[in-house]
C-alpha cells in the first residue's frame, strides 16, 4: 500500500515534473499524525530498527551504525589519500557529506559543517562548508569541471541559487580556498561497486584531526551536540 506521504510526494512530483526526495528525518511511517485512536506511548530513546550505539560514542562508530555504507564520504578520502592530499583535506571529504547520511541533505554544506566545527580546525569546517558552492563552478587551472552528474541530477539548464554563486565568488578568493576545491576534487560521483572501504582505513587520521569528546558526540555540551543526538535518536517524539 502506498502511504499518505508516499503519494502527496508522488503528486508533488508529478506537479513540479521533478522528483522530490523524501527528507531522512521524515521517512519512517507515512503517518505523521499523532497516532489517532492509538493510545501507545510514543517512541522516546532508542529505536529497535536501528542498530543500537554506544553510550559515548565515537566519530568511527557513527560510520559503522549510523552513516554507513558511507561508501561515497569514504572513498572520497582515499582517493584524496591516494593523491597525495594533506590530511586536512583526507579528514575534509570523510566529512564533507555526513548530514546528507544521517540528517538533512538541504544546504548540506552547512549542516555538515555546522556538526564538525567544534571538532576539527576552522579550515577544515570552512571547506566543508563552501564545498556546496564550489561544486557548481569550473576551475580549469584546477582540471574541476562542472560534474556531468549535476546535468543529470538538476537538468541542463539549472542556475545555483544566488546565494551559492555569491558564497562562491567570496570562497574564490579566500586563503583556504584550495582546500575546500580539493574537496570537490576528491568528490567522487560514480562509486566503485567493487571496492568496499573500511572506515578503520583512516582511525589515524581521525585521531590527529578530529577531537573525539570523551563524553561522546552527542553528550559533551557542545553548541552542536543536540545534532548528533538527534541521529542517535531520529525518531524521538520530542
Ligand atoms: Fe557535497
Ligand atoms: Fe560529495
Amino acid at each position: 500500500m502506498v502511504g499518505k506521504a508516499d503519494a502527496l510526494e508522488q503528486a508533488m512530483s508529478d506537479e513540479l515534473d521533478r522528483r522530490v526526495v523524501t527528507p531522512f528525518a521524515c521517512n519512517i511511517g507515512a503517518d505523521r499524525g499523532e497516532g489517532g485512536s492509538d493510545r501507545r506511548p510514543f517512541l522516546m530513546g532508542d529505536d529497535p530498527r536501528l542498530p543500537a550505539m554506544p553510550a559515548r560514542p565515537t566519530l568511527i562508530d557513527f560510520y559503522k551504525y549510523r552513516f554507513a555504507p558511507a561508501q561515497h564520504v569514504l572513498q572520497s578520502a582515499r582517493l584524496a589519500m591516494n593523491n597525495g592530499s594533506d590530511e586536512k583535506v583526507i579528514m575534509a571529504c570523510l566529512l564533507h557529506d555526513i548530514s546528507v547520511m544521517s540528517l538533512i541533505r538541504t544546504d548540506h554544506g552547512y549542516w555538515c559543517a555546522q556538526m564538525v566545527r567544534p571538532y576539527v580546525s576552522e579550515e577544515i569546517a570552512w571547506a566543508i562548508e563552501k564545498h556546496q558552492a564550489l561544486r557548481f563552478f569550473p576551475d580549469a587551472s584546477l582540471g574541476y569541471e562542472y560534474p556531468e552528474a549535476y546535468i543529470r541530477y538538476f537538468g541542463a539548464d539549472y542556475k545555483p541559487e544566488p546565494y551559492i554563486r555569491a558564497e562562491y565568488e567570496r570562497a574564490r578568493k579566500h586563503k583556504w580556498y584550495l582546500t575546500s576545491r580539493l574537496i570537490t576534487i576528491n568528490d567522487l560521483y560514480s562509486f566503485e561497486p567493487d571496492v568496499f572501504v573500511e572506515v578503520e582505513e583512516f582511525t589515524d587520521v581521525i585521531g590527529r584531526n578530529f577531537r573525539q569528546p570523551k563524553e561522546g558526540l552527542g553528550f559533551d555540551g557542545s553548541p552542536t551536540a543536540h545534532m548528533w543526538r538527534s541521529i542517535i535518536w531520529p525518531n524521538n517524539f520530542l
